[in-house]
């Protein structure tokens, strides 16, 4: 389907009560539909209010960005957020997440959960009858990677023939990348140091929806290789959270993997430099590329709010 209003509209709304577990979850219309309603909010010329609805949070890591844009997000729907805090709920005593989810489904309308395993998140949906979304697992970041995607297309107005290379861990962030990128067809370079390469199922998936969707994935360990030519630079921390006590070796292993000046001049002349947030610059990233004009990293951060209030009206039911 072409992405037309007509289409959008169309494609928003079969995501009523859905959950997005997954980036795998949402297709090309989909994506761009929440892109389209998310620049509308963006740009004030649509009002969305739910009524007064509750987004229920459950955070097991830290968190700022992903909280706060959710949490304002809820608040210019007209609704709110219940923080389920772990420590003064049931949560962290062990109550089952088959019996969390039930209950919480009667008080809430939705449930965003940021966790460690996937398999948790899945639980939680398979046990709600409510939308769940991932706020983060060691697996994927899917709401991240579509405000990643919106702040590109904002910046070149349409992705198509696009490029991207992400430098670093083959992480949570780094699949997520993967997946978007193939649905909507945007080519994704990825080097990582040996033996930090993205998950293997997810690249195999992926690359078969590359495949339809015209573009490629490549996997390498030679940074310079992955940025010739490309129109957006992205990285992440060398240690997501739960891997602190490997942070040591890991700083070794990724010795040549930081994206300074030397390697942005290999990219396109226009290449913009994102990443996730939070950054440890002089690792992942020098303190002037992640300053320097290029940079579009808070563009990126302030996107999470806009593609996130369209998702919510989307799984809540708004558009
Ligand atoms: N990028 C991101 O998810 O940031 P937070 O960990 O602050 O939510
Ligand atoms: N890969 C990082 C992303 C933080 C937003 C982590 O999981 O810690």
């Amino acid at each position: 389907m072409n992405n037309t209003s007509f289409g959008v509209a169309e494609e928003l709304s079969s995501l009523k009560d859905k959950s997005y577990i997954s980036s795998f979850d949402l297709t090309f219309d989909q994506m761009h539909g929440l892109f389209d309603l998310a620049l509308q909010l963006k740009k004030g010329n649509r009002r969305i209010d739910l009524g007064n609805r509750i987004l229920g949070v459950i955070f097991k890591k830290a968190s700022t960005r992903t909280r706060v844009s959710f949490q304002v997000a809820m608040a210019r729907l007209g609704g709110q957020i219940v923080d389920l805090n772990i420590q003064t709920t049931q949560i962290s005593r062990g109550e089952p997440i088959k019996d969390t989810a039930r209950v919480l489904s009667r008080y809430c309308d939705a449930l965003a959960i940021r966790t460690y395993k996937h398999k948790e998140l899945i639980d939680y949906a398979n046990w709600s009858s409510i939308p769940v979304i991932n706020a983060l697992t060691d697996l994927e970041h899917p709401c991240q990677s579509l405000a990643d995607f919106f702040t590109i297309q904002e910046f070149y107005g349409d992705l198509k023939g696009l490029s991207l290379a992400y430098i670093g861990d083959g992480n949570n962030v780094a699949n997520s990348l993967i997946i978007t990128g193939a649905i909507l067809g945007v080519n994704i370079n990825i080097s990582t140091p040996k033996g930090f390469e993205p998950d293997n199922s997810i690249l195999k998936k992926a690359s078969s929806i590359a495949n339809i969707s015209g573009s490629s994935i490549d996997i390498n360990n030679d940074p310079y290789e992955s940025v010739k030519g490309v129109n957006a630079i992205y990285t992440d921390v060398w240690s997501s959270m739960g891997q602190e006590e490997e942070a040591g070796e890991r700083k070794s292993a990724f010795e040549g993997f930081t994206i300074d000046n030397e390697l942005l001049s290999r990219a396109d002349k226009e290449a913009i430099i994102l990443h996730c947030l939070p950054a440890h610059r002089g690792e992942e990233i020098s303190d002037n590329v992640f300053e320097g004009e290029s940079s579009r990293i808070f563009d990126q951060a302030e996107n999470r709010l806009h593609v996130q209030q369209a998702l919510l009206a989307a799984l809540l039911g708004g558009v």
